[in-house]
C-alpha cells in the first residue's frame, strides 16, 4: 500500500473537474490504455485568454486521478503563458508530495497540459521526431531527457519512476544510462560555478586585514589625486573612515567611498563589508 498524503487521498476519491469539455479551445492526450495510464485534457478560455474550464479523464491508479484533478486546481484561472510553466513538481507538491515511484503520475499531467496547449496553438507534437528510447512503454528520449532535468535524475530506477521508460523488459536500460550521462554532463556544464566559501577571520585578522587593503590598494590610489583617508574606526562589518586632503570637499566623495573604498575592500576581506564616512 503506498503512503499517500491526505491532500491525495481527498483528489482521488473527490477528484475535481473530471469529465469532457464539448467544445474545447485546447485537447491533449498522453499516455494509452495498453501502458496502464491514460489522459485526457480540456481547457476552454474565458474572454481574457485565461483559462475559464478545464476537465479531464483518465485511466490509471489513485496518484494519477489525484495528479490529473490537482493540475486542473492548479491551471484554473492561469493564462496559456502561465500554465505552461507549471511543472510536474508542482503538481506534486501541490498534493503534499508523490511516493518517488508514482512521480510518472505528476509527469503526465504536465505532458497532458502542454499537448493541450500545443492543440490549441496549431502545434503539432509528432512523437517520430524522436526516437522511441523505450518500446515497452513508448517513451523518446526527449521526455527521458527533460525528466531528468527538471527533476535532477541519476539512476535509471529513478527515470522509470518519473517517466515508466524502462519498468518493462530493461532492454532499453543501456540507453536510458547513456542518456543520463549525456544529460548530466550537460547540466554540470550549465550550472552556475560555486560561490567562493566565504573566508572567516578573527576579529584581529580582519581589522589587519583592512588595514593592509587601505595601506596597500586604497591610500595610495587617493594620494595619487590629492586625497587622502583616514580610518577612523571598525565596528563588525562597518568601516567608519574620514576624507582629508582633495577628497574632504570633493562633490562626489559618497561615489568614491561607495564604488571605490567599499568595492575594495568587499573585494580584498569581506562582501559583508559597509563603508561609513565620519564627518568633522
Ligand atoms: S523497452 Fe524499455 S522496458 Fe522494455
Amino acid at each position: 500500500m503506498w503512503d499517500y498524503t491526505e491532500k491525495v487521498k481527498d483528489h482521488f476519491l473527490n477528484p475535481r473537474n473530471v469529465g469532457e469539455i464539448e467544445d474545447p479551445d485546447g485537447v491533449g492526450e498522453v499516455g494509452s490504455l495498453a501502458c496502464g495510464d491514460a489522459l485526457r485534457l480540456f481547457f476552454k478560455l474565458g474572454e481574457n485568454k485565461r483559462i475559464k474550464d478545464v476537465k479531464f479523464k483518465t485511466f490509471g491508479c489513485a496518484s494519477a486521478i489525484a495528479s490529473s484533478s490537482a493540475l486542473t486546481e492548479i491551471i484554473k484561472g492561469k493564462t496559456l503563458e502561465e500554465a505552461e510553466k507549471v511543472t510536474n513538481q508542482d503538481i506534486a507538491k501541490y498534493l503534499g508530495g508523490l511516493p518517488e515511484e508514482k512521480m510518472h503520475c505528476s509527469v503526465m499531467g504536465r505532458e497532458a497540459l502542454q499537448a493541450a496547449i500545443a492543440n490549441y496553438r496549431g502545434q503539432e507534437i509528432k512523437k517520430e521526431e524522436f526516437e522511441i528510447i523505450c518500446k515497452c512503454f513508448g517513451i523518446t528520449d526527449k521526455e527521458i531527457e527533460r525528466a531528468i532535468r527538471e527533476n535532477d535524475l541519476r539512476t535509471v530506477e529513478q527515470v522509470t519512476y518519473y517517466t515508466k521508460a524502462g519498468g518493462g523488459c530493461a532492454q532499453c536500460h543501456p540507453k536510458i544510462e547513456a542518456i543520463i550521462e549525456k544529460v548530466r554532463k550537460e547540466m554540470e556544464k550549465e550550472a552556475p560555478p560555486p560561490k567562493p566559501e566565504k573566508r572567516k577571520f578573527t576579529n584581529i585578522q580582519k581589522i589587519k586585514l583592512i588595514e593592509e587593503t587601505l595601506g596597500r590598494e586604497i591610500i595610495p590610489a587617493l594620494k595619487a589625486d590629492g586625497g587622502d583617508l583616514e580610518l577612523i574606526d571598525i565596528d563588525g562589518n562597518k568601516v567608519y573612515v574620514a576624507l582629508r586632503g582633495k577628497c574632504s570637499f570633493c562633490p562626489s566623495s559618497e561615489v568614491t567611498l561607495k564604488q571605490y573604498v567599499e568595492t575594495k575592500l568587499r573585494e580584498f576581506v569581506s562582501e559583508d563589508i559597509q563603508v561609513e564616512e565620519v564627518r568633522p
